[in-house]
């Protein structure tokens, strides 16, 4: 058994969809959230400045004695986990990329795999070096849709801005005949609706934090991360900005009320 909380992070709103699926499969684990809401977005910054923000986020969710911490961002996943777990060796971390790859290269029939993400992601190559690892035949699509996370947070889910966005960024790929499409960035999965309709019925949508969920499930089992009784404070919230703000978009991607505090903290300290 092992009763600590899960540290969850992201550069905003994104890594909730991880936490909605772990209350949903672990409702016994508690989780530490931090939305460097301040900061976000991420997809549009140097690999440096990436680098720099995911080892601040890593020292302020570690400041719980978390006992595992999921990077709940494609950007950061791409561009720093390597580097982050050789920091942070005592530690498991796990990104999204690798759950993500091999429910891809499993869901493709024809072996034309989409891949579509912030500028940053898609720039680092991180999800296609994978998908070639896997098999060298797969034909890749790809494009950076970096409008679609200032959607995201504003709310826009679903509007008539939202769907000429998508035809923008996604004629491409749909019309290369893809079966299949990775959402390789957190906050897309909040676009599902959208994107699943311009797609059509045929392209499977990869949700990189419901493939991380499931990854975690696995190790869930082990005794050494598996928790019987939840903390009294269940779900904490922090962000780097407003947040009245994170709690009322938050509700939407957890699909339920934000119970509890979210609190502001100042993440340059860390
Ligand atoms: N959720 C982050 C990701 O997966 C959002 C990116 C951003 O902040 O630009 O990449």
């Amino acid at each position: 058994m092992n009763n600590k909380p899960i540290g969850v992070f992201d550069s905003g709103l994104g890594g909730l969809t991880a936490v909605k699926q772990i209350m949903k499969e672990f409702p016994n684990e508690s989780v530490v959230y931090f939305g460097d809401t301040g900061r976000v977005p991420y997809g549009t910054k140097s690999p440096e400045t990436i680098l720099q923000y995911t080892r601040d986020d890593i020292n302020f969710v570690r400041s719980f004695d978390v006992k595992m911490i999921i990077i709940a961002c494609g950007t950061a996943s791409s561009q720093a986990l390597p580097m982050v777990k050789y920091e942070n060796e005592d530690i498991p971390i796990t990104g999204v990329v690798d759950a993500t790859v091999y429910a891809a290269v499993r869901a493709t029939k024809n072996k034309k795999i989409g891949v579509i993400g912030t500028v940053g992601t898609i720039k680092s190559g991180a999800y296609e070096k994978l998908i070639y690892e896997y098999d060298k035949d797969i034909e890749i699509h790809k494009t950076a849709c970096p409008l679609f996370v200032p959607l995201v947070e504003t709310g826009h889910f679903d509007t008539p801005v939202t769907r000429l966005v998508i035809e923008e960024y996604l004629e491409q790929i749909r019309d290369a005949g893809v079966d299949t499409l990775i959402l390789g960035c957190t906050h897309y999965p909040l676009l599902k609706k959208a994107i699943g309709e311009y797609m059509g019925d045929n392209v499977v949508l990869i949700d990189p934090c419901a493939e991380v969920v499931k990854y975690l499930k696995k190790k869930l089992g082990s005794d050494m991360l598996h928790s019987d009784t939840p903390d009294k404070e269940q779900y904490r919230y922090f962000v780097s900005d407003d947040p009245k703000g994170f709690a009322q978009n938050g509700s939407i991607f957890l699909e339920k009320e934000i119970d509890g505090q979210v609190e502001k903290i100042d993440i340059e300290k860390y």
